[in-house]
């Protein structure tokens, strides 16, 4: 197994090119299923997430080519209407198909994702609305299986609370129907967004985008189109964070800086500067006395649906806090087990007690934080693992981190341009 080697403490500086979203491109690639013909679908991410819808689209029967950051997926001959347990053990966003295949098929097979390292997610809220839409589900031998005879027929959905994946599954479902599907309190997500002008460009008639009432006018059929992701929110801001826990100065290139409202406030009041322009942001932090690092502000954060602060950013903004100058709160709202970084962040140093759902941080400010072997155990958890290995002293050196692979291309080239000394070696 491959772990990364940080030796921390050395500002960053320099630019960097933020890739295509991981949870925008997902979406993208399974709603290429809705229509036959060829679809190309620009700036998407070589990660390993991607890799795996690939292959979820291979066993449906698609075809499909890479040049760079274009891909080209033909989806005329469908051959397959199951996603196998394989597959979705490995990426619970598997289960986007179920939408598509139902809308093209009639009939579609997938294993029911069980819980992952951050809490139990179930996909009740997707079943559900596709029942509204006049889907039969039932649970056989751990695997979802979904029939619908003939068209889909328009519905009212409302969602408890907005489930990003289940808003774009019932979407998907919605677009080929009879009558008027309206969701309520649906997500507003900007993978959401990129989802509806995919369809749109395809030919559904979705109105409502960036709200949370969507409103799908149903329509016979849909033709393959050109679309592109969008940038990825959550790797810019990682970048962000790192930025500003280390010190230095960086500008953040081909980034949304829209779509990270509530995280560029909170750094703001911790005390980083960020100039913004059309597509870049340049950060970076103060100085402060001989050393290159600005006194941090603890700050309190609540994790929230878009566009409060995004949960996929706590465990980062954790690893920041860590250095602050005094008590930061960070409330997780919106999965029950997402601190698994605290037991790793405390072997490097730091000081969090975890009550419920909040973990009070005490800030240990900047330079206390040390070196030490950690564990990956989940995508952000891991990023926020190698941002605190950036800012300590001494040499972290982080295991299992073929969860970090699964969504940010290029991490340790990335970093290595910025300054950083980190090194990716086989155990
Ligand atoms: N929920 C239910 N039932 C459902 C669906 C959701 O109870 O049927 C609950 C969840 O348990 C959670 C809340 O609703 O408490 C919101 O979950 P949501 O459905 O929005 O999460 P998701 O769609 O499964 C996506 C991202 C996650 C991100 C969350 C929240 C993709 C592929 N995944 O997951 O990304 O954390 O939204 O923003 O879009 C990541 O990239 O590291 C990641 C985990």
């Amino acid at each position: 197994m491959d772990k990364l080697i940080i030796e921390g403490g050395q500002p960053l500086h320099g630019t960097v090119r933020i890739s295509g979203a991981k949870n925008a491109a997902l979406p993208l690639l399974a709603a290429t299923l809705l229509a036959p013909g060829w679809h190309t679908l620009h700036n998407v991410p070589d990660l390993r997430d991607t890799r795996t819808m690939l292959k979820l689209l291979e066993i449906l029967g698609a075809k499909w080519e890479r040049s760079g950051k274009t891909i080209r997926i033909n989806t005329d001959k469908m051959t397959g209407v199951e996603a196998p347990y394989e597959l979705v053990k490995t990426m619970r966003a598997s289960v986007l198909v179920l939408g598509p295949l139902l809308s093209r098929s009639g009939f579609a097979r997938v294993s029911l994702p069980g819980g992952c390292a951050i809490g139990a997610r179930p996909i009740n809220y997707h079943l559900k609305g596709f029942e509204k839409l006049g889907v039969t589900t039932r649970l056989e031998q751990g695997y979802v299986e979904a029939s619908v005879t003939g068209r889909m027929q328009g519905a009212t959905i409302f969602f408890d609370t907005p489930s990003v994946t289940g808003t774009e599954n019932v979407l998907m479902a919605s677009v080929v129907s009879t009558g008027e599907t309206i969701i309520k309190n649906a997500a507003k997500e900007p993978e959401v967004g990129n989802l509806i002008d995919m369809l749109n460009a395809m030919g559904a008639a979705i109105e409502g985008k960036d709200t949370d009432r969507l409103t799908v006018h149903g329509v016979e059929r849909l033709q393959a189109t050109e679309s592109t992701i969008i940038p990825d929110r959550i790797e810019t801001g990682t970048y962000l964070i790192a930025v500003v826990a280390t010190g230095g100065m960086v500008t953040i290139t081909d980034c949304n800086p829209t779509h990270l409202p509530a995280l560029t406030e909170k750094l703001l009041l911790c005390g980083a500067d960020i100039t913004v322009a059309d597509q870049a942001m340049t950060v970076s932090c103060p100085e402060v006395g001989s050393k290159s690092r600005c006194r941090l502000r603890s700050i309190d954060i609540t994790t929230l649906p878009f566009p409060g602060f995004p949960t996929d950013l706590q465990a980062q903004f954790m690893a920041l806090m860590v250095q602050g100058d005094g008590v930061s709160i960070i409330h997780e709202t919106i999965f029950e087990n997402r601190f698994m970084h605290v037991a790793e962040l405390k072997r490097m140093g730091a000081d969090i007690t975890i009550e419920g759902t909040r973990a009070v941080v005490r800030g240990i400010g900047s330079d206390k934080l040390c070196g030490a072997p950690v564990m990956a155990t989940d995508l952000r958890a891991s990023a926020s693992l190698v941002i605190a290995g950036l800012a300590a002293t001494g040499t972290t050196e982080v295991s299992r981190i073929y969860h970090l692979e699964r969504g940010y291309e290029q991490m340790v080239e990335k970093l290595q341009g910025l300054g950083a000394r980190i090194r990716k070696v086989s155990e």
